[in-house]
Order: structure tokens, then C-alpha cells, then sequence
């Protein structure tokens, strides 16, 4: 049997298939865990009792008693590449949650050779809500391939399969780029794909790490966070597995926040604006439609209002929460997230002190003082007069040209205390350029 990509001419073989029922998550537990036997090339389902749950709370705790139950073979002879070395990942009782990257933090454990305890690494991507919301608490890797195998938990079919792997990536990254490519329906599905892959270096490390990616789609590009501790990753290569990954139907959280204490506080600001704006809520609308009310696109239709108005503002958040039937409080929570996203109106023009080492060591202290001094404002702040935002950033890209400051989109390097004010001026010329021109 093979599995032939829709979207890549690319034929897998599969050497093992193991079909499932799915689950209802009960208060964040599937109640099942899987387990994978590489020698044997068996997929199976444990189950996971209400006892269990008492005393194995969370992804740590599943982890130790699913090791625990494998390490027996292991009392004589520990090492690296023994096939019996157990690797267990465990999402938290809730996963994390995927709307925010990075969010779902998996518990990944193996034994060390090394100190002979239960090394443990906990780590972002979305592996552990993928893994959570295809049906399984967690997930046991035990034994060694006879050929490069990958691990594929394809949700939508309800199927576990032990692949061939016939991908030509070798490094990580890379590895975290083919799969979305070859697995994927379409652009929108890898955001679906969630990667585990050991880089290159763990084939001839003993202390090679473990890579969780997930696909960041409005970036198009795969998003690496790594479980570092003491030679997971090695463990990993050593059983034969290029990659564990896992791919979902559209998810939204099976839980909520409905309210909390933040949006009431909302609600008040939203009730002391209404009526005053419609013309801005047409706007908001349209930007809506835009979108086609789809609740997937929360975060695009946020980006444009912000966009358009300098600050994602309660209205903004009420009229979108109306229309797509997201809560309020998840929708506050993401414009609160992401720091391209405001609650309070920026400035026209926003003016970025980069604070990263390189800029650091060459005094960009001093820089945000003197900006602070003269606009009269703290970093994070607005002016008065709504012409400024000042912010404190991370590195912007431009090192070699240290210390750095932007100005609405224009770069500036080499900059001293001594040009904040110039530089000022500058800007405040070039509007009025604008405005008579
Ligand atoms: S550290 Fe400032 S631009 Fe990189």
C-alpha cells in the first residue's frame, strides 16, 4: 500500500497502517494513549483509566508512566541506541492552545545514557494539541526501524501509519518545509501539519536536539522551537525515524473563554463609545465581509482594522466578536498577543528604538532617554497629540549598522542622542512635504 501526495507527485510506502475510532475530549482528556513499536512495526491504543488520570496529571505525568511502563527491558544495558529506549510525548491536560504559535507545549522524555534518569524537555509548536486533538493523551515511540521510517497521525482519516521515508530533506528545517509540501491538500492545509524531526547533527552527536515545527501561515514558512535537553534528538535518530508528524481538520478550541475579568472591563469602554461612530463600524464591517465572516480569519480582519485605524479598538473587537460568534475575550486575548496589534490608538507615526546586543552594547539606552525626553513620553507610550508611538523593540535586522532606530518605515543606523532631535525634524519636514504635495 502507498500513499500518493495530491499535492506533490510523491509515492510513500506504507509499511504499517492502523486505523481508529475518534473521541470526544472529556474535560481535556481522549482517555486513550498510542504506541508506536518500531521493531515490530505494531500501532496501538492503550487505554487510559479514570485512576490514571488522578495520578498521572498532565504531560509530564503521562510521560513518566508510560516510561515507566517500557524501562524494563532497559536495567542492563543503557545506551543510546538501544532500541528499547523509550521516547514519550505528552501534551498538557489541554494542550495549549493552537491559535497562538507556539502555545501547545509538549512534554518529550527518553532516558539519558548519559546520567541513566529520565531526561525531559518541554517545548512549543503545536505537535502536543495536534497529537491532543487527533484522539490521544500521549504517545509512546518504542524499538528500531530496519529503514528509515517517519510517523505519520493523519486525523481527518482517523489513521496511523508507519511510513517509508522517501523525503530528501536532511536537515530539520528542511524536513519541516517537505512534509507540509508533500502532505498538505493545499497552501491553508499545512497549517494542518505539525512536524517532530531530529536534525542532521544528531547522527553523529550524543547530544542532538529534537525540532517541533509547525507551519507559520502567514509567514509561509515552517517555525522551529527545540527540545534541547540531553540527546532526545539522538535518541530519536537512532530508532531509524526521519519524523513523527501529525495532520488536522480545521481546529478550534474545544474550549472557551467566555469571560473574565478584562472584558468587562471592555464592555464598559465599548458602552461609553456607542452611537458615536458608525461610519467606523461601516468600515469595521466591510473589512469584515472582506473576509467573508469567517471566523478562521479573526487575525487577518484585526491586522486590516489595525491597519486602518492605528489600534484594534473595543468596537472593532465587539463588531467582529458579533459577526464571526468568536468570544470576546479570545479575540481581546490575540489583539493583546501579537505586538503588531493595539488596543489603544498608536501614534501616526511610530518611532522604534532597537534595544537588541548588538544595538544594546552600542548605546541605544541612551538613544531611547533622549527620545523619551524630548516626546515626553515612556517607552510603550503615545504622545498627547496622538503624532508619535514610542516603542522599545528587538533587534530590527540591521546589526552591521548598530544602533538602530525606525521612523515610520525609514531605517536609520549609526545613530546618536545627539540626531534624535534632527531626526525629528526630519520626519515632521517630510509630512508637511507630503501634505502640501
Ligand atoms: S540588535 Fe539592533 S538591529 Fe540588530
Amino acid at each position: 500500500m502507498s500513499i500518493t501526495s495530491q499535492k506533490k507527485a510523491v509515492e510513500t510506502k506504507v509499511l504499517a497502517s492502523f486505523s481508529y475510532e475518534p473521541v470526544t475530549l472529556d474535560k481535556g482528556y481522549a482517555g486513550r494513549t498510542l504506541r508506536v513499536d518500531l521493531s515490530h512495526n505494531e500501532i496501538r491504543i492503550d487505554p487510559v483509566t479514570e485512576k490514571m488520570k488522578e495520578l498521572w496529571v498532565g504531560g509530564k505525568g503521562f510521560d513518566l508512566w508510560l516510561m515507566f511502563k517500557e524501562i524494563q527491558p532497559l536495567k542492563d544495558e543503557i545506551s543510546w541506541k538501544h532500541p528499547g529506549n523509550p521516547i514519550c510525548f505528552g501534551p498538557g491536560p489541554l494542550a495549549g492552545s493552537v491559535e497562538f504559535p507556539g502555545a501547545g507545549k509538549t512534554i518529550v522524555t527518553s532516558i539519558s545514557p548519559v546520567t541513566e534518569t529520565i531526561i525531559d524537555s518541554n517545548v512549543g509548536g503545536y505537535f502536543g494539541p495536534y497529537l491532543k486533538f487527533a484522539g490521544f493523551d500521549a504517545l509512546t515511540v518504542v524499538g528500531k526501524a530496519s529503514q528509515e521510517v517517519m510517523i505519520y497521525i493523519d486525523a481527518p482519516k482517523r489513521q496511523v501509519s508507519i511510513l517509508e521515508a522517501n523525503i530528501e530533506a536532511k536537515d530539520s528545517h528542511l524536513i519541516a518545509e517537505e512534509i507540509p509540501e508533500i502532505f498538505a491538500d493545499n497552501e491553508l492545509d499545512k497549517r494542518n501539519i505539525a512536524v517532530v524531526s531530529a536534525g542532521q547533527a544528531s547522527e553523529h552527536s550524543k547530544m542532538g536536539i529534537l525540532n517541533f515545527s509547525f507551519w507559520d501561515w502567514r509567514r509561509s514558512l515552517p517555525r522551529l522551537k527545540q527540545a534541547g535537553r540531553g540527546g532526545i534528538g539522538t535518541v530519536f535518530r537512532n530508532k531509524n525515524l526521519r519524523a513523527i508528524f501529525t495532520r488536522n481538520e480545521q481546529i478550534m478550541p474545544s474550549w472557551t473563554i467566555e469571560k473574565s475579568k478584562v472584558v468587562d472591563e471592555f464592555e464598559e469602554k465599548v458602552k461609553s463609545n456607542e452611537g458615536c461612530c458608525k461610519n467606523t463600524v461601516d468600515e469595521i464591517n466591510a473589512i469584515i465581509e472582506k473576509w467573508d465572516t469567517n471566523p478562521e480569519y479573526v487575525i487577518e480582519m484585526m491586522q486590516d482594522v489595525q491597519e486602518r485605524f492605528r489600534h484594534v479598538s473595543p468596537i472593532a473587537i465587539d463588531t467582529i466578536a458579533a459577526k464571526t460568534k468568536r468570544p470576546k475575550a479570545e479575540l481581546y486575548h490575540i489583539a493583546t498577543f501579537y505586538s503588531s496589534l493595539t488596543i489603544d490608538k498608536k501614534g501616526e507615526t511610530t518611532i522604534q528604538v532597537c534595544m537588541g546586543t548588538a544595538c544594546h552594547v552600542k548605546g541605544a539606552a541612551r538613544i531611547l532617554d533622549t527620545f523619551e525626553r524630548i516626546l515626553d513620553v515612556k517607552a510603550g507610550g503615545t504622545t498627547n497629540d496622538k503624532k508619535y508611538t514610542l516603542e522599545a523593540v528587538a533587534c530590527i535586522g540591521a546589526c552591521s549598522i548598530a544602533p538602530v532606530i525606525k521612523i515610520g518605515e525609514k531605517v536609520y543606523g549609526n545613530v546618536m542622542s545627539k540626531d534624535c532631535q534632527k531626526l525629528l525634524k526630519k520626519e515632521e519636514a517630510n509630512k508637511k512635504e507630503v501634505t502640501n504635495g
